[in-house]
């Protein structure tokens, strides 16, 4: 039946935007198993990585109590508002290659007295270390979301990740507790997560995969939760764009966790051997190539989950995708310092899009995913420029998911045309489906195709109404002099030959709750 259906060409037009264009408009068929259950999507894919690079903290977070830029305590308030309306369930922090450099004890005490870092992996620039330890764990609590703390197997000894944990999370009259109250924090804080390392094939130790799971092993046995906060150790996993085999370096922590329960990948829509696309002004060619590399998550993650499933074929080791997003060149406006600003443009949309339908197909083994990175570093939902703020395409898809956090997802497959440019092609239409923690049927449905209007049906439902993301251009954007571009407006399916039908129009993306 939907063999049958595929890549019927039609001479329907639609109509958008307030013009109507007489085209031949391909169509799409979705079909949603609304009898198959799979295991619910873990809010956590939404969460975020927030690094100190370039201007991702200092700037994009933290501004100081003193600045005359709008603050709460020193956080932007533009930015925790913003924030607070996404929901973040989760943040990475300190890094990222920053936290296997990282010392916990220079961001502790009072801000006058810290002392000045220069940060290794980015060396010219230097960390003030104005926000370390409270300045984060509070800004958790400010926002409502989790704390995941990144801890430095490469450059400390495991006492140091050790006392770190205890400083942070001891009841008692340690003397480590008592340091931390007189640092202002009465009561210890929540850890949810707590990662050992990061990327210690590379950056972390260039360690080679053996060798990281034993490193792995021995430092996760001495961080010590209290049972009760149900604490979860993250050991420090594979990166395809790592330069090693990532399958051996999965295979090898897999069969050596140590007191880990989880593991990490890290994957980038970024080619490797070959240049990266500006962030901006590009052109169809470098669409569909970062679209491409952004659907490659899946047979990534495909292989990655074969490799766990032969040790933990019960899925007990959820895998975290705790850096993942779009790298392309760096925004030619930044300054020096800026390392890794880049501007977002429906692009990206396209790619967290694309990105979040696949984890919601992998929603059996794949719990956490954090974008790299928040503000102002690499695929950014918020970008800061002095008191001025704006939220990036990136942003809006975030808040149109929202609806998918914590909700059942059913297989959707889609008979779909095919968007060809060039050597590459891929399914015009890709689509998700989801029973939201509300009750509602939710579909997400995107057209990737930037020429061409695509109309989906589906069997299901006979009312529905949602959210579209789109742009006149592959790279419309937000700026700071123009920060409303582009923006989600309201849209709805209609019911044609018996059929709930959408006409979505070329570089779309829409959400819609179905009845
Ligand atoms: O996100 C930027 C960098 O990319 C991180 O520090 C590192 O973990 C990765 O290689």
């Amino acid at each position: 039946m939907l063999g049958k259906l595929f890549l019927v060409a039609t001479t329907l037009s639609i109509a958008w935007s307030g013009a109507v264009a007489q085209t031949p408009v391909p169509e799409a068929v979705v079909a949603v198993e609304t009898a198959r259950r799979g295991a619910p999507i873990s809010r956590n894919i939404y969460g975020h990585f927030a690094e100190h690079l370039g201007r991702g903290i200092y700037g994009g977070i933290w501004v100081g109590p003193d600045s005359r830029i709008a603050n709460i305590k020193g956080y932007r308030r533009d930015v925790v508002e913003a924030l607070r309306q996404l929901e973040v369930p989760v943040i990475r922090w300190p890094g990222g290659c920053f936290s296997e450099v990282y010392d916990w004890r220079d961001g502790i005490g009072p801000r006058a007295k810290r002392p000045v870092r220069t940060r290794m992996h980015w060396p010219d620039t230097i960390d003030r270390n104005d926000f370390g330890t409270h300045e984060f764990l509070d800004f958790m609590e400010l926002i409502g979301a989790d704390a995941y703390v990144s801890g430095n197997v490469g450059s400390m000894s495991p006492r140091d990740m050790q006392l770190w944990f205890e400083y942070m999370t001891a009841d008692n009259d340690s003397t480590l507790a008592q340091e931390r109250r007189k640092n202002g924090r009465a009561k210890p804080w929540t850890i949810k997560y707590f990662g050992i390392g990061n990327e210690t094939w590379g950056c972390g130790g260039n360690m080679r995969p053996d060798y990281a799971a034993d490193v792995n092993a021995r430092y996760s046995a001495f961080v010590d939760p209290p049972a009760s906060m149900g604490l979860v150790k993250v050991a420090s996993g594979a990166s395809v764009q790592g330069g090693g085999d990532y399958e051996a370096f999965t295979e090898a922590m897999m069969k050596h966790l140590g007191q880990t329960d989880a593991l990490s990948f890290h994957y980038y829509a970024m080619p490797m051997g070959r240049p990266k696309s500006a962030g901006l002004g590009f052109g169809e060619a470098e669409w569909a190539d970062v679209l491409d590399l952004a659907r490659q998550m899946e047979p990534m993650l495909s292989r990655i989950t074969a490799i766990m499933d032969k040790q933990d074929p019960q899925k007990k080791v959820p895998l975290y995708v705790d850096e993942w997003g779009a790298w392309y060149q760096p925004d030619p406006a930044s300054k020096p310092g800026e390392h890794h600003y880049q501007q977002n443009s429906l692009r990206d949309a396209m790619v967290a899009a694309l990105t979040f339908n696949i984890f919601h197909r992998h929603s059996d083994r794949v719990k956490m995913a954090n974008i790299a990175q928040m503000v102002n570093v690499l695929q950014a939902v918020i970008l800061t420029e002095d008191e001025k703020m704006v939220l990036t395409p990136t942003y809006h898809l975030f808040d149109l998911y929202r609806p998918f956090m914590d909700a059942v997802p059913f297989p959707a497959s889609v008979a779909s045309p095919e968007y060809i440019h060039g050597e590459l092609h891929m399914p015009m239409v890709d689509a998700t489906a989801a029973r939201g923690k509300d009750g509602k049927l939710y579909l997400a449905m995107v057209n990737v195709d930037p020429n061409r209007a695509v109309r989906v049906s589906t069997l299901m439902g006979s009312r529905a109404s949602g959210k579209l993301l789109t742009g006149p251009a592959m790279d419309t954007h937000n700026s700071f002099a123009a920060p409303d571009t582009i923006r989600p407006m309201p849209f709805s399916g209609v019911v044609k030959d018996g059929r709930l039908t959408f006409d979505l129009p070329a570089k779309s993306i829409a959400v819609v709750a179905v009845e």
